[in-house]
């Protein structure tokens, strides 16, 4: 909302001195006397960034709190940050003025020259203090003094760094006469008659009448004589209307001109219901694609920066998401402006969460003391008044973990009040005792299934409250961790919500990384997470959990989630394609559609098809005959359909691709016959081929076409993901009946990494039985077994054709009886020099592909030079499988390498590969990436079969079918030089 009425923006450099304890001299608040020497800060900043300084550190938690828990009581160790600046004022048209803060962390008190202003808590809310009494024209001094640790520390215990100061604007707000104090507009959308109704509400003494209400654009206006007209008709219809939604932000811009001041606001028009078990917009039923949004900038930390929350909304529309919670607090004011504008629902969620309690039980919960019912009321007033005129706004959410009880309810029933339009919000109401939909988060699938059916239990409910809650919408306000390389699983979610209309979608934890960068170290970026400030308290790496990177670089999950939450969704059904318009309201009028046949060389034929199908439904239509015989006809071609933008929108340009869908049937050559290898090798024995050169003692290779190539050794390893080390919602790998899992589907069970190591899967030992050959072949029969443990596998190496220019490597693993935990993976592994650093392959691409997050990648030729083709996590793990894979060329810059080409196999799926600078066991070792060794040799992973990667971290384990279980394989590549 913007104002004719003056403001002074008092951001800039202002005076600071920081001390260790709460109770350190009021020294500086004398606007007579200098204040005493100390240094000076940028507000808004947090004072603790950047790190490195003598103004202490940031510091990282979870559910942990830094401080005791002895609510509401803080240790004398508090840091203290005291602010003053003075700033000139002349000819002020302030019949009052107001002092509005939009954020401090985490309680301050103010003074006005000399004169104490007050204090507040609640550091993502916005105060405002009258000033009128204490301001004077000419020179004024104000004193800031902000605690890092206060009563509300026990109310913002959310999962993020403890990051103290002024962090948001200071601005002075005059308030002329006849001035309104404050103005909401209420505009709804009346879905059979297509108009719309503004409702106005006003906070106004009497001298600001009459008050006029415009919509140029609509040709509306509407004028309050007096307090008493606008009581007894408040609303006006305004005629034919444009809605809001997500897809179709349409805003108006609506002026408010009292006796004192005009304003200017931008509403949109729509209207929330719920109807039954289904939530609608506009009478629409809708689907949150969303993600959780902290706010979080790398450097800033939670300070405001226009230019890259704009950015990163410009990221989220590209990448299908729909929607945002505003984890766990509201963000800076103007965010809003910008989902308004650029199209994403939200759940703005407020300041609070009291998740320490859970480790003692809830004893003491504030949300079940009325000692605490003001605070409480308090934060939601804060959040709903200073939000509520956002048509991107479509539930409030109380807070987020903070158990249950009265003050919680009693901020729902002051809401529902104050704000019948928009729905409540809260996990923590697991029986739907006072919130108006049902959340949870972190179901797995099956959970979802047995919420939405009829019957079956549902997690902390009595079955009355069982069947409570499945009268409402259900949304899952957190699914999905993205920590580290992942998530997998999420196409599952996405079916089950599509197969069930109680089923409202649900919200990615999370969107970004919250690593903070520090000075490089050895030259390389370096993203801080919990402990490398040497917190006593911490949680590691937990923070380093979004589908965007720290600095804002997407990752392939949320290209996966782009792929899943496509608004159009495209099946391959014989010899049609079925069309899934999954839009709130939008046709599929904005989409240019093709269909085309593409091979390794290309593409072969493509076509644009005209297809028109309303939201909701589902449209088929042939596949061009031209197209389908470009397919037919070439060796491994594949089909491809896309939907790409008609025109340019306010959030990516024509061209750009938002869904993509691909049939590919590759062929199957059978595997080469059993073959004989008459002659043992002996130590000492040459064993050169025209194609390569072995060591005859171990059967290795020493040169391949003319590379010296190290390998290949079979490999299980590869360096736990986040996921892999997750505990989550348990594990699918217990042996237990798929009926248990359909129950709460929380069962526990080891993280994957801690079965894994405890089967010696990271330190396999290799023992060469037999090197024998024939003519042009070698064959290596080794025993490879995990130090300290009994299981075996026995594996053959086959190298055929080896006199001519393109050998074949054939790999037998027959693994002994007992093996009883998933596998990492099951491939070789080879070392190459250093100098073949470019990839290009033919497969799936261009981002990482695993059985479970391979719906963002597709069948194509791709390349990437050796060093961003795998994510450098802020802790190193597992990333960067290509699956699908038909051919990988490796070369130096000169051109000159090894083409791999896959070869026959036993199973029908495609194999895949990773090449890194390092080895998996060496990223496995690494808590960050300066910690890697200097690379020499590049490590070549060719997998037969990867592990998916689930969304164990918080979430459930890899599922059944994408688990990689021990079993006999047989697979084989092919080798040539190119150049
Ligand atoms: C949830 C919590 C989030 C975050 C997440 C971690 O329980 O609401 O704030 O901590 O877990 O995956």
């Amino acid at each position: 909302m913007q104002t004719d009425a003056a403001a002074v923006d008092l951001a800039g450099t202002w005076w600071f001195r920081l001390s260790p304890r709460a109770d350190a001299p009021l020294d500086f608040i004398d606007p007579e006397a200098a204040p005493p020497a100390a240094g000076e800060i940028a507000v808004p900043s947090h004072w603790v960034l950047p790190s490195g300084g003598d103004r202490g550190n940031p510091i990282y938690t979870n559910i942990q709190l830094p401080i005791p828990l002895d609510p509401p009581h803080v240790p004398d160790e508090n840091p203290t940050g005291d602010y003053r600046r003075d700033f000139v004022l002349s000819e002020w048209d302030g019949a009052r003025t107001l002092l509005r803060f939009d954020g401090v962390e985490s309680a301050f008190r103010v003074w006005l020259n000399g004169q104490e202003v007050g204090g507040s808590i609640g550091s993502r809310l916005v105060r405002e203090f009258d000033v009128t009494e204490m301001l004077h024209d000419g020179r004024n001094v104000l004193a800031v003094r902000v605690h890092q640790w206060s009563p509300g520390t026990y109310l913002e215990d959310q999962d993020q760094w403890w990051l103290p100061g002024i962090f948001r604007d200071v601005t002075l707000l005059a308030r002329p006469v006849g001035s309104v104090d404050d103005v909401w507009l209420q505009s709804d959308f009346d879905d059979d008659s297509g108009h719309g109704r503004v409702t106005v509400r006003l906070d106004a003494e009497d001298d600001a009448f009459p008050v006029t209400v415009r919509i140029p654009e609509l040709d509306v206006e509407s004028v309050f004589s007096d307090r008493a007209a606008l009581e007894a008709a408040p609303s006006f219809d305004v005629g034919q209307v444009d809605p809001w939604s997500a897809e179709s932000p349409r805003l108006y811009e609506a002026i408010v001109a009292s006796a004192g001041e005009t304003m200017l606001l931008r509403t949109g028009f729509r209207t929330v219901r719920i109807d039954g078990d289904r939530m609608l917009v506009n009478g629409r039923p809708l689907t949150f694609r969303g993600v959780n949004r902290h706010e979080f900038h790398h450097r800033l930390g939670r300070v405001f920066d226009e230019e890259a929350v704009r950015a990163d909304l410009l990221t989220m529309k590209r990448h299908n998401v729909n929607a945002i919670r505003t984890s766990h607090y509201p963000p800076h004011p103007r965010t809003l402006d910008l989902c308004d504008e650029l199209g994403l629902w939200v759940i703005l969620e407020c300041d609070l969460e009291t998740h320490a309690f859970f480790f003692v039980d809830w004893v003491g919960n504030p949300s079940d003391d009325p000692a605490w019912r003001a605070a409480y009321l308090d934060r939601m007033e804060r959040t709903v008044e200073r939000d509520k005129n956002h048509p991107s706004i479509i539930l409030w959410s109380l807070g987020n973990e903070s158990g249950t009880g009265q003050n919680l309810a009693a901020m729902s029933s002051w809401t529902a009040r104050r704000d019948p339009s928009r729905p409540v919000h809260y996990e923590g109401d697991y029986t739907g005792a006072y919130t108006d939909v049902y959340s949870r988060m972190y179901p797995t699938p099956h959970e979802l299934e047995t919420i939405a059916a009829e019957e079956g239990d549902i997690f902390g409910c009595a079955p009355a409250e069982a069947a409570r809650v499945r009268t409402r919408p259900m949304l899952m306000c957190e699914y999905g961790a993205a920590l580290g390389t992942g998530p997998g699983g999420l196409d599952w979610y996405d079916e089950v919500v599509d197969a069930h209309s109680r089923l409202h979608g649900g919200f990615i934890w999370e969107w970004r990384d919250h690593g903070l960068e520090v000075e490089p170290i050895d030259g390389g970026r370096h993203f801080a997470y919990g402990g490398d400030f040497g917190e006593e308290v911490h949680d590691g790496n937990f923070v380093i959990d979004g589908l965007v990177l720290s600095d804002g670089t997407p990752t392939a999950g949320l290209v996966e989630f782009a792929a899943i939450s496509a608004p159009v969704r495209f099946a391959f059904a014989g010899e049609t394609i079925e069309v899934r318009n999954r839009a709130h309201s939008l046709s599929t009028a904005p989409y240019v559609f093709t269909v085309s046949a593409e091979s390794a060389e290309g593409t072969l034929a493509a076509e644009e098809v005209t297809i028109d199908v309303p939201p909701g439904e589902t449209s088929a239509f042939a596949i061009p005959a031209r197209i389908a015989e470009a397919a037919s006809g070439a060796d491994d071609a594949w089909l491809s359909m896309t939907a790409a933008l008609r025109s340019d929108t306010a959030w990516a340009c024509a061209g750009h691709v938002v869904s993509r869908a691909q049939r590919s049937v590759p062929t199957r050559p059978p595997l080469p016959s059993p073959n004989s290898f008459p002659t043992v090798v002996r130590t000492g024995d040459d064993l050169s081929f025209t194609a390569a050169t072995f060591d005859a003692s171990t059967g290795g290779l020493v040169e391949l076409l003319g590379f010296p190539v190290e390998g290949p050794r079979v490999e299980l390893w590869r360096a736990p993901t986040d996921n892999d080390r997750g505990k989550g919602a348990g594990s699918f790998e217990l042996g237990a009946p798929e009926s248990t899992l359909r129950g709460l589907g929380r069962i526990p069970g080891e993280p994957s990494e801690k079965r894994w190591r405890d089967r010696g899967l990271n330190r396999l030992r290799h023992r060469v039985t037999s090197v024998s050959r024939s003519t042009d072949a070698v064959r290596i029969e080794s025993v490879v077994g995990a130090a300290d443990k009994a299981r075996q596998l026995r594996v053959a190496y086959e190298w055929l054709d080896l006199e001519a220019p393109s050998p074949l490597l054939v790999v037998d693993i027959l693994p002994d009886a007992g093996w009883d935990s998933s596998w990492p993976r099951v491939g070789v592994h080879l070392t190459l020099p250093a100098a073949l650093d470019n990839v290009s392959w033919v497969g799936a691409g261009p981002h990482e592909s695993y059985p479970d997050m391979a719906e963002g990648a597709w069948i194509g030729v791709h390349e990437r030079h050796i060093d961003v083709l795998n994510t450098m996590h802020a802790r190193p793990q597992e990333s960067g499988h290509r699956s699908n894979l038909r051919r990988v060329d490796i070369t130096d810059d000169a051109g000159h390498g090894l083409r791999v080409r896959t070869g026959p196999r036993r199973t029908a799926d495609l194999p895949g590969f990773v090449y890194s600078r390092w080895s998996a066991h060496e990223l496995d070792v690494a808590t960050h990436p300066f910690e890697l060794p200097s690379s020499t040799r590049n490590h070549l992973y060719l997998d037969d079969a990867v592990h998916g990667l689930g969304s164990r971290a918080c979430g459930p384990d890899v599922e059944p079918r994408h688990a990689l279980w021990p079993g006999a394989r047989t697979f084989s590549f092919r080798f040539e030089r190119l150049g």
